[in-house]
């Protein structure tokens, strides 16, 4: 695919993207696989001049990116869709080799990045303004005014390694449809997934030239964009300390946060306590509860607390951990070491304090197991604090209100999820959950990319989903005719 293969050594190498001149650099960084070691893919590590240089060309295309027909941007986006569609393969093989995804879940990841981009293209034609009826004021008599969104102009675009391609594609497909130019700097664990998304938008026929630049590295080039007078929005997915500093070098412009959550669940006793079991060890477990949304706090009701965790240590016990190459796994192991080390101890300091571990808990050849740990309690850090690994916690509860009073005693609020048989419950949740989504019968995992997607509190600022994030990388203008 594409010739991105070094010749003699096999390993895959991704390429800055300078508008659509492809450029490398002699300083690259190596990208090794967090299963076996090995190197999978390297990439150019750029500095705050390539990444200047990369803003400069974005503002110097904005305006043909402004002019460029909806038509051709709709088209871009679909041609896109299919040789991604035709590349699945490829694809999922670089997210399994670059993140250790398991490959059944990298093929779901591209399938969804597709959805993602064909999302955008269909909702781009609703990207309109509408009339104002200034005659309702009587000083408005005679006057005609309407409001169109125009694009921003330069967006920067910085994503996160758990889901290094569609989350990519959730912010350059809306930036780019709405007629910005685009500056992504992806994570430092997947250039090459990137860089791979990135060449079927540069390359294709329907391209606006120069809209998408692409550079590589760390703080050094986050920094420089975000404190660019440049790109007029700003749009970060990952942790909560660095979305604090965005926040506060950002200046005056548009900023997008969408950070971390604990997100969690009540199981009521009335709900389908054997369906409620299968699917929250999914949920909790899924990309190695390396997700923004990862079920991490399980109120249970008291009274069936004790059969709940029983099912829920069955189901977790089912699931296969190891090589991300292999069909059947379900869980590869966490991004790194640094995140295996955080796993181990908050595991040990909840023990310390009183909890059990009712399954997982010790590592099996160096992977960090699916675990379930019971008898938690509020302060602990495996409930309080995000955890980003596959660790779940129980707790059982005496009603309803209390599980709610717990969820929403945290910092932050992405999404909550009930298992209920109870309708009124479920009406009083909905209103109650002080957090950006809700699930009903379902795990707080559960995303579908059309949706609004985002949080509240530390979980962050605006909301993604192509409708939406058309919405955040375009202005209104408000036009009076008189
Ligand atoms: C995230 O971790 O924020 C993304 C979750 C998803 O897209 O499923």
């Amino acid at each position: 695919m594409f010739g991105i293969f070094d010749s003699k050594s096999n390993v895959a190498e991704a390429k800055i993207f300078f508008g659509s001149t492809e450029a490398t650099k002699t300083l690259r960084t190596e990208r090794k696989s967090p299963y076996d070691g090995t190197i999978v893919s390297t990439a150019p590590l750029c500095d705050a001049d390539d990444t200047t240089k990369a803003l400069h060309i974005a503002k110097d295309a904005s305006k043909t990116a402004a002019a460029s027909p909806l038509s051709q941007r709709i088209l871009w986006l679909e041609d896109v869709v299919r040789r991604l569609t035709e590349e699945k393969e490829n694809f999922a093989m670089m997210l399994s080799k670059e993140v250790a995804k398991p490959i059944t879940f990298s093929r779901i990841e591209v399938e969804r990045c597709a959805e993602t981009i064909k999302l955008t293209a269909l909702e781009l034609a609703n990207l309109h303004g509408e009339t104002i009826p200034t005659d309702i004021m009587p000083s408005g008599k005679k006057t005609m005014a309407y409001f169109k969104r125009e694009p921003v102009g330069v967006v920067a675009c910085i994503t996160p390694f758990n889901f290094p391609l569609n989350l990519v594609a959730h912010k350059i497909a809306p930036a780019l449809g709405a007629g910005n130019t685009v500056v992504l700097k992806p994570t430092p664990e997947a250039p090459m997934t990137a860089y791979m998304l990135a060449k079927l938008f540069v390359d294709s026929e329907y391209a606006v030239k120069d809209a998408l630049s692409v550079v590589y590295g760390d703080a050094e080039v986050g920094s420089t964009l975000v404190k660019s007078p440049i790109p007029r929005v700003i749009s970060f997915t990952g942790s909560v300390p660095v979305g604090k500093i965005i926040m506060s070098q950002a200046g005056i412009k548009k900023v997008s946060l969408e950070l971390g959550g604990n997100a969690a669940t009540y199981i009521d006793k009335s709900a389908d306590l054997e369906l409620a079991a299968a699917r929250c060890a999914y949920g909790a477990f899924y990309n190695s509860g390396q997700v923004c949304i990862s079920l991490q706090r399980i109120y249970v009701h008291e009274e069936v607390y004790e059969v709940f965790a029983e099912l829920l240590a069955k189901e977790t016990k089912k699931l296969k951990v190891g090589s991300p190459y292999e069909e059947d796994t379900f869980m590869g192991p966490l991004i790194d070491e640094e995140s295996r080390h955080r796993a181990k101890s908050w595991v040990a300091s909840a023990k310390n304090e009183g909890a059990k571990v009712v399954a997982g808990g010790e590592e099996v050849e160096g992977i960090f197991p699916p675990t379930v740990m019971a008898d938690v309690t509020d302060e602990m850090k495996i409930i309080c604090e995000e955890v980003f690994a596959p660790i779940v916690s129980l707790v059982a509860v005496p009603d309803y209100e209390t599980a709610v009073k717990k969820m929403n005693d945290s910092p932050y609020g992405l999404q909550f999820s009930i298992f209920t048989n109870d309708l009124k419950m479920t009406q009083c949740f909905i209103d109650d959950a002080a957090c950006g989504g809700v699930v009903i019968n379902d795990i707080p995992t559960l995303r579908f990319d059309v949706q609004p997607y985002g949080g509240s509190k530390l979980s962050g600022v605006g909301r993604e989903g192509p409708r939406w994030a058309l919405e955040e990388f375009t202005e209104i203008k408000s036009v009076v005719i008189c």
